[in-house]
C-alpha cells in the first residue's frame, strides 16, 4: 500500500471535531484522523469525496484511505487510517468577517456547490453555511469556496 509517511515529518494541525482531527502532512495533502469507535468513517468519506470530486462540486481533491503514522506536537498515532486529500490555503467561513462574507457573496458560492451535490441525491447534512460555518474553506487566491466534511452526509441515491 502507497503510503504518505515519506512526505512529512512533521504534521500541523489544521482543525479538529467531533469525529476526528485533521492535520496538514505535507505541502499539498492533508489527512483526517477518525476516533477509534467509528472505523468505517474514512471509507465512506473519501467515497463521498470521490462522488462529489467526479462530478465537478469544489470539494479537496480525494486522494484515498491509507494508514499513516502521524508525527505532530504532543501526538503520535501509530498506522491509524486516515482519509488523505488535497490540503486548501484558505480560511473557514468561521474564520472570514462576515462583512466580507456579504461583500464577496459566500455563503451563495457555498450553496451554489451544495445545491450541485443534492441535485446529485446526497442529503448536505451538517454544512449549510448559514448553519454551520466551520465546513466550508474560502480560498482567496482560487477565488474558490470548497465544501469539506462529509461525515453526516447521507448518500440518497441508496435509500
Ligand atoms: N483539506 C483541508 N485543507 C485545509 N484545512 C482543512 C481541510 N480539511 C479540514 N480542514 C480543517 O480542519 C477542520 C476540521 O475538519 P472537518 O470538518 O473535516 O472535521 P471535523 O469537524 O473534525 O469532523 P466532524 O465534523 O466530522 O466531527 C476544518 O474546520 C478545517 O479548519
Ligand atoms: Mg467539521
Amino acid at each position: 500500500m502507497k503510503t504518505f509517511e515519506q512526505e512529512f515529518d512533521y504534521a500541523r494541525p489544521l482543525g479538529s471535531g467531533i469525529h476526528g482531527s485533521v492535520y496538514q502532512i505535507s505541502d499539498i495533502h492533508a489527512a483526517k484522523f477518525y476516533d477509534e469507535q467509528n472505523v468505517s468513517d474514512p471509507d465512506k468519506e473519501c467515497k463521498i469525496a470521490k462522488e462529489l470530486y467526479k462530478n465537478n462540486i469544489n470539494v479537496p481533491k480525494p486522494e484515498g484511505v491509507f494508514k499513516i503514522d502521524l508525527k505532530a506536537k504532543n501526538t503520535f498515532l501509530s498506522q491509524k487510517h486516515a482519509f488523505v486529500m488535497e490540503y486548501l490555503p484558505g480560511y473557514i467561513l468561521e474564520d472570514v468577517p462576515s462583512n466580507e462574507i456579504k461583500r464577496l457573496g459566500l455563503n451563495e458560492l457555498a450553496e451554489i456547490e451544495l445545491e450541485k451535490a443534492r441535485k446529485l441525491g446526497f442529503l448536505t447534512i451538517d454544512s449549510e453555511p448559514r448553519r454551520n460555518n466551520s465546513n466550508q474553506i474560502w480560498c482567496p487566491d482560487r477565488n474558490r469556496i470548497y465544501i469539506i466534511d462529509f461525515v453526516n452526509w447521507v448518500d440518497g441515491r441508496k435509500l
